[in-house]
């Protein structure tokens, strides 16, 4: 399904709640951010409905996120309704890790082998500084046991300027060792607080600091849609990717629809969320209403972030935390 600048939209990522139980500092303040409550969140049935509506479109990537969305009691089972439907050959969630490790034998079951973890730091105490808990061991444990497992893993690490800057070598050590694919996300103004994200650390600062240790640091090819540039250094199991999140230079390829837990669509990571289709489907909608309503929506899907960050129309006194975005 194409959009009004010729992109292909074929990936949609799903928030199943915006709860969580860390509490990164990137994404929500220390008290946490006002949570919806379960009424208000999209239930299983109505995701599942999303979903094969839009695989109807063509859609065939879905990624479920959060916040948490092990934390969602109904979550394994929105996982086997999704299993259920054809259109959506490889299903994918991104996790902290820290709730986990029991539903594994589940997901292989269901050939979900494909996760992304968030792991920002290799020491315990800037992880504890990061994130504001004492998870640490947790995290390395389940991503111990998911490489046992067989699992494609890819580390999700937000890289804040003067906060863990000193992760990136140890991470791109994990890249040595393992098959992984590690990625250093540019931070993002998604902390739901009042400050905006005064510790960017740019894209091609990650570059320079990793070329420097790694001097064979070489660009692969991507493949359409990613927002990492992706490279390998010789000698390598595993790869390295870089997402300019912030700096936003992706946006030509972009290929995703978002939806919140509360069934708010972002056609942009950037925009104020253009629809709500929570509400939309509970005034009983039929299927055919709710395909025209999502071709509308990707034809007014931005050209790029930054359009879409001056286009959002209600001043928050408070940033939006990336918890209730959908990560
Ligand atoms: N900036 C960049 N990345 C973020 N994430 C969460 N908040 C931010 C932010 N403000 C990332 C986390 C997680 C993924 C869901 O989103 O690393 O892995
Ligand atoms: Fe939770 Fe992920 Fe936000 Fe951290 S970044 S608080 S793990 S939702």
């Amino acid at each position: 399904m194409k959009d009004s600048f010729n992109r292909s939209i074929n990936y949609v990522r799903i928030g199943v709640t915006d709860r969580c139980n860390l509490r990164c500092f990137y994404c929500m303040p220390k008290e946490g951010v006002p949570y919806e409550p379960s009424a208000h969140l999209l239930s299983y049935e109505e995701i599942t409905r999303l979903l094969n509506v839009l695989g109807n479109l063509g859609f065939n990537k879905v990624r479920f996120t959060g916040g948490e969305p092990f934390l969602r009691k109904d979550f394994m089972t929105l996982l086997e309704k999704t299993y259920t439907l054809d259109q959506y050959p490889d299903i994918r969630i991104t996790t902290n890790g820290t709730l986990m490790t029991k539903q594994i034998p589940k997901l292989k079951e269901m050939g979900i082998t494909k996760l992304n973890l968030s792991l920002d730091s290799l020491d315990a105490k800037r992880f504890k500084k990061i994130t504001r808990r004492d998870d640490f061991d947790k995290v390395m444990s389940t991503f111990y046991t998911l490489l046992k497992e067989g699992f494609k893993l890819k580390i999700n690490a937000v890289v804040m300027n003067d906060i863990n800057t000193e992760d990136i070598i140890p991470l791109v050590g994990l890249a040595k060792q393992y098959p992984v694919s590690v990625r250093f996300i540019e931070e993002m103004p998604f902390n739901g607080g009042y400050k905006k994200n005064k510790t960017v650390f740019k894209a091609t600062d990650i570059y320079n600091t990793i070329i420097k240790k790694y001097p064979d640091f070489h660009k692969k090819e991507g493949k359409h849609g990613d927002t990492a540039t992706s490279y390998r250094i010789d000698g390598f199991l595993g790869d390295v990717g870089i997402i300019p999140a912030f700096s936003r230079t992706f946006c030509n390829t972009c290929n995703r629809l978002r939806i919140t837990a509360k069934g708010d669509i972002k056609s942009c990571l950037y925009d104020s969320g253009v629809f709500n289709i929570r509400d939309f489907m509970r005034s009983g909608v039929t299927d055919k209403e709710l395909t025209e309503k999502f071709v509308e929506l990707v034809k007014l899907k931005p050209e790029n972030g930054f359009v879409a960050e001056k286009m959002k129309n209600t001043k928050h006194d408070h940033l939006e935390s990336m918890s209730v975005i959908g990560g």
